[in-house]
């Protein structure tokens, strides 16, 4: 999908980010008196300097000096503020991506919205002169995260070469990415109407004989080497992708002023992030596993093969294992899954078939990623030890060595899946769930008629013990909301 352009600029990105983040981590680390911290964020300083040499001597492009421009500006930059009143010093970083959005409509930031973005630091065409004077008319502090922006290679469709792509609707974006009206809605064309990526597009969870595993659909938030947070509004109707802000989502028409959106401040992602359709994460009950309830979103999963795939492509994976993660106690699991088209499939059938060090490497990202945001670190939850009685409390840790023993395999990823689809029906069924933090996404679901499309999913599976589902006919998939999602089991309770 990445031509050698996409690719090498990537890279550039990459190396950047890490050298920008590293003087930040090491701040981190200060702050949280953590000596392995300390130790790793130093290797990570001079590894990623390391890469920027390279980078900058083998490209010497124009896009490399942006980012080593963009580095040194950010290393004198002061420490990370969310605060809109905070300090106003900084200044604002050259934009990396040259090209600006595309897959939408918008390809130059003369096209960007004039809705008055006060403080708007980015440009799409990499005019520092421009953001300079953008960042002069600022009247508020743009948080120095470098901004690795999804560019015209990461806001397109997945390469039907490289990726499974789900027919049933396609990717389109609106607005720029970085500015706050950036947007993706997974539009079926043949029907003319946009589908939700939570509630519309199938699951079909199934046990897929090509890849030895169980396959489902999944939703790309965030590309791999990017760090815009981006994140299926489960809030508003048809729950596109958007940019998060440091509040976490908001509703539809609220504000999302440009400088409390949100980036990882830790750095690119390490792995192709997003959610999984027709899941639910329970905020009202405890979850099987864990014993505590979970943070009312759609699963997440990270997808660990070797290309990175646009945000709001819709790609069929293969399920290896998960992390129990705990943010601040809420249950968040992260599904490990590979592309079903990657070279790896058949040889990573199971988490464990991942080489340790891309194990240890994940563990550790979700273990620290909020620090530099001004967070504690996350907790886990362990799979039982096969030596520990099965009613035993699960343990929860938070120390890095525990990175083997974090991971679940396979199985119990599925029997996951299959518990969180049920949690889905039910928050969609009536009376399902009727807390706070249930209505406002029960009711994005009723006016955009997903509500109507899970009934017609539920109809479909809920006969079925052997749960064969069946296929959807035509292009549309399951976004008619007339094909299932097939389960192979029926919902099974973890134990
Ligand atoms: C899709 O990926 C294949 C295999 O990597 C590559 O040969 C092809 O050129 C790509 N197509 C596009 C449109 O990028
Ligand atoms: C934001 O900054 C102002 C001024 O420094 C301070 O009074 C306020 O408590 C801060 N708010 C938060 C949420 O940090
Ligand atoms: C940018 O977009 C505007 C409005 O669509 C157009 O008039 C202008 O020619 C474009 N500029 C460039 C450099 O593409
Ligand atoms: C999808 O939603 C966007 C944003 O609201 C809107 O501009 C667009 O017209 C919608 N597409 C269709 C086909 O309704
Ligand atoms: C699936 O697994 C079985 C048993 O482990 C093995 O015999 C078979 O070759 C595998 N098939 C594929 C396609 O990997
Ligand atoms: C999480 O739960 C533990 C045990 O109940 C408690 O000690 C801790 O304070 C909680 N942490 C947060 C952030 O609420
Ligand atoms: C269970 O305990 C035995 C004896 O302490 C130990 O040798 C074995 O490795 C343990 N098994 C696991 C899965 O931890
Ligand atoms: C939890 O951890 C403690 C201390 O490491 C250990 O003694 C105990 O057996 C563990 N319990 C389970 C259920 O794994
Ligand atoms: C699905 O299940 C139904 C009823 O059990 C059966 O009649 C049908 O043949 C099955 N379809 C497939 C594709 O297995
Ligand atoms: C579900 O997945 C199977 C393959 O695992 C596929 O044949 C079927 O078309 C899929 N159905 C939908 C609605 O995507
Ligand atoms: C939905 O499926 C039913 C039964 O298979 C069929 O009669 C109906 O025409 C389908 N509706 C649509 C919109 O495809």
């Amino acid at each position: 999908m990445l031509g050698p352009r996409c690719r090498s600029r990537a890279q550039a990105r990459g190396a950047a980010a890490a050298a920008l983040n590293a003087p930040r981590r090491v701040a981190a680390a200060q702050r949280f008196g953590r000596q392995a911290v300390q130790r790793r964020a130093a290797q990570a300083a001079a590894a990623s300097l390391v890469l920027m040499v390279f980078v900058a001597a083998a490209a010497a492009s124009s896009a490399a000096r942006a980012v080593a421009a963009a580095a040194a500006t950010a290393t004198a930059a002061p420490p990370l503020a969310d605060n809109t009143t905070g300090a106003t010093t900084a200044e604002p970083l050259a934009p990396l991506e040259a090209d600006g959005g595309s897959g939408g409509r918008s390809t130059n930031s003369s096209a960007a919205p004039a809705g008055g973005e006060a403080g708007n630091a980015m440009t799409t065409r990499g005019s520092a002169a421009a953001a300079a004077a953008a960042g002069a008319a600022a009247t508020t502090t743009v948080p120095p995260v470098l901004r690795l922006l999804p560019g015209p290679c990461l806001t397109s469709a997945p390469n039907a070469t490289q990726f499974e792509v789900f027919r049933g609707c396609a990717a389109r974006a609106y607005g720029i990415p970085g500015l706050p009206d950036f947007a993706v809605y997974c539009e079926d064309r043949a029907q003319g109407r946009n589908v939700s990526y939570w509630h519309e597009i199938p699951l079909n969870l199934t046990t897929d004989p090509r890849v030895n595993g169980s396959t489902m659909w999944v939703t790309v938030e965030i590309p791999r080497g990017t760090n815009v947070k981006i994140e299926t509004q489960t809030m508003w109707p048809h729950a596109p992708m958007a940019q998060s802000t440091l509040d976490g989502m908001v509703p539809p028409g609220s504000p999302r002023p440009l400088q409390r959106l949100r980036y990882y401040a830790a750095g690119p992602s390490l792995a192709n992030y997003g959610g999984v359709p027709q899941t639910w994460e329970a905020s009202d009950v405890p979850d099987g596993l864990t014993g505590l309830p979970s943070d009312n979103d759609p699963l997440d999963f990270i997808e660990i093969g070797e290309a990175p795939i646009p945000v709001g492509g819709v790609v069929r994976v293969v399920l290896l294992g998960a992390l129990a993660l705990l943010d601040r106690n809420e249950t968040d699991w992260k599904l490990v899954v590979l592309s079903t088209r990657d070279p790896r499939v058949g040889e990573w059938r199971d988490v464990a078939d991942v080489p340790p060090e891309r194990r240890q490497q994940l563990y550790e990202f979700f273990r620290t990623y909020k620090v530099a945001e001004g967070k504690q670190v996350n907790r886990f939850v362990l799979p039982p030890d096969a030596n520990t009685t099965s009613n035993a409390t699960p343990n929860a840790t938070s120390r890095p060595e525990d990175w083997q023993r974090a991971f679940f395999g396979a199985d119990t990823a599925a029997r996951v899946v299959r518990a969180k689809h049920e949690d889905w029906r039910r928050l969609l069924s009536p009376g399902g769930c009727d807390t706070p933090r249930c209505a406002p996404l029960v009711a994005a679901a009723r006016t955009d008629g997903s509500i109507a499309a899970a009934a017609a999913t539920t109809a479909a599976t809920a006969t079925g013990t052997g749960g064969n589902g069946t296929t959807a006919s035509g292009s549309a998939g399951g976004a008619a909301g007339n094909s299932t999602a097939a389960v192979t089991a029926p919902a099974a309770t973890l134990a």
